[in-house]
């Protein structure tokens, strides 16, 4: 599903990520640890194709991103790829299932098919009644199973998630690490989870210890299950969605959604969905 082989990457004088190798299969949920600094947000953006590595290749599901324009990258990291980050990064101004339905708008999806398929997500989430609602009228739990609705609603290959209960409370997170094991039991999804978490890190199929931008070691769960067949993804499959983070490390929202919407003239995220959901 996702080959990364000697990945090399250096922010001016330091030195971030010295030759990573890591092979992630379809079906599996894998757990980045490590400690502060040692690259794991920068190892899943580039992974996640929204930074370039300086050496190395990123193959995803048997494309090699690296080869891509800027125009194709965008296109396949839309429809390959969800992201969810530690903050939300929901658009304010729409309702949970507006911002659902935005990444599938965007990659060419119908009003409806978009809302149906957002629908079903929310359903599955157990936000059925929270539809309607704009994120500020949500809690923090239900503001990150909604990013991970939107993450999920294009069928992407894999979902990217950097943190993503780390603004959470003991339940909330339990319940949002519990999702992404039935997601992966009933949908066959992907996950690669950078966390702080150990429980979660302990339930993953695999977890990679990354420190000083080198992998240290990797642990397999001896009782994690068998990853099922995942449901096909494919090029028609539609789009990832992605909404950048807040730690400022990650491009902030800006840079996806108009990225997504290359044809557009919108210059904000809030513009571009405006136009898809005019
Ligand atoms: N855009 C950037 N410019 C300069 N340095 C950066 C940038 N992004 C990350 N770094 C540095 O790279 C190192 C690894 O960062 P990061 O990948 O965010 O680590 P982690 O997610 O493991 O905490 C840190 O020392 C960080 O300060
Ligand atoms: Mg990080």
């Amino acid at each position: 599903m996702i080959q990364l082989r000697n990945i090399r990457k250096r922010f001016g004088q330091l030195e971030v990520l010295k030759g990573i190798d890591l092979d992630i299969e379809a079906g599996e949920v894998v757990s980045i640890v490590g400690p502060s600094g040692a690259g794991k947000t920068t190892l899943l953006q580039i992974m996640g194709t929204l930074d370039k590595a300086d050496e190395g290749s990123v193959v995803i599901n048997g494309t090699d991103v690296t080869s891509l324009s800027q125009k194709a990258l965008a296109r396949f990291r839309g429809q390959q790829i969800g992201f969810v980050f530690q903050f939300h990064q929901l658009l304010p101004e729409f309702t949970a299932i507006e911002n659902v339905m935005m990444p599938a708008l965007i990659a060419g999806r119908s009003h409806h098919e978009a809302r149906k398929r957002a629908e079903e997500l929310l359903g599955f989430m157990g936000l059925s009644e929270r539809a309607d609602h704009k994120p500020a009228e949500l809690s923090g739990g239900e503001k990150q199973r909604v990013a991970v609705a939107r993450a999920l609603v294009n069928k992407p290959a894999v979902v990217l998630a950097d943190e993503p209960s780390g603004s959470l409370d003991s339940a909330n997170k339990a319940e949002l690490h519990r999702l992404f094991f039935e997601l992966r039991d009933k949908l066959g999804q992907t996950f690669v989870i950078v966390t702080h978490d150990e429980g979660l890190a302990e339930q993953t199929d695999r977890t990679i210890h990354l420190r000083d931008g080198q992998v240290v070691s990797h642990t397999e769960q001896p009782q994690a299950a068998t990853p099922i067949a995942p449901i096909s993804q494919s090029s028609e499959g539609v789009a990832g969605s992605g909404v950048p983070a807040a730690d400022g490390s990650i491009p902030a929202a800006d840079s996806i959604l108009p990225d997504l919407a290359p044809e557009t003239d919108a210059t904000s995220p809030t513009a571009t969905a405006k136009t898809y959901l005019a």
